[in-house]
């Protein structure tokens, strides 16, 4: 199973509860990339830019959708690419959906975030309209998170599977 849905909205919590309900691993691919590079996602950002850490996690997506068959959550951006969203046909993928009010209480001011570090509301509302039908188009469901505790995000997230 694969969790996709922006920044904060749950999915590491989520997934790994998800992995205990259903005895299988988790991973996560924000992590495999800074395991593989050694510094952190903000780090990469700073030093390369979005365009070089989307060509790292292009390939950290490919390699854990290949090597892996437990709960994998991807980072907020990967759908962006259109070969990522190709091989996510083949899964079943859960869109964990929040509102934007829930989203700036949930992950603050952004600061380890670095999309969102400026203006956290309005960065907010246009990565949702570029992203929103991107989220939609490779679900095959989506669970609204929004007042929900994370162990009752996994068990929509199961009943909708
Ligand atoms: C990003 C989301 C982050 C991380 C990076 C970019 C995004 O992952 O990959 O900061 O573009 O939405 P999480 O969704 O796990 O926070």
């Amino acid at each position: 199973m694969v969790l996709v849905g922006p920044m904060g909205v749950g999915k590491s919590t989520v997934g790994r509860l998800l992995a205990e309900r259903l005895g299988v691993g988790y991973r996560d691919t924000d992590d495999d990339i800074v395991a593989a590079e050694n510094r952190t996602i903000a780090d990469i950002f700073v030093d390369e830019g979005e365009a070089a850490f989307r060509a790292v996690e292009k390939r950290a997506v490919r390699s854990a959708l290949t090597g892996h068959d437990g709960v994998l959550a991807l980072g907020g951006g990967a759908i962006l690419d259109e070969d990522t969203r190709g091989l996510l046909a083949a899964q079943r993928v859960v869109y964990l959906s929040m509102d934007v009010e829930e989203a700036v209480r949930r992950t603050g001011l952004g600061a380890a975030r670095p999309l969102l570090a400026v203006n956290p509301r309005k960065q907010w509302r246009e990565l949702m309209e570029a992203r929103r039908h991107l989220y939609e188009e490779v679900a095959t469901a989506v669970v609204p998170t929004d007042g929900r505790t994370p162990e009752e995000v996994a068990e929509a997230a199961l009943n909708a599977l």
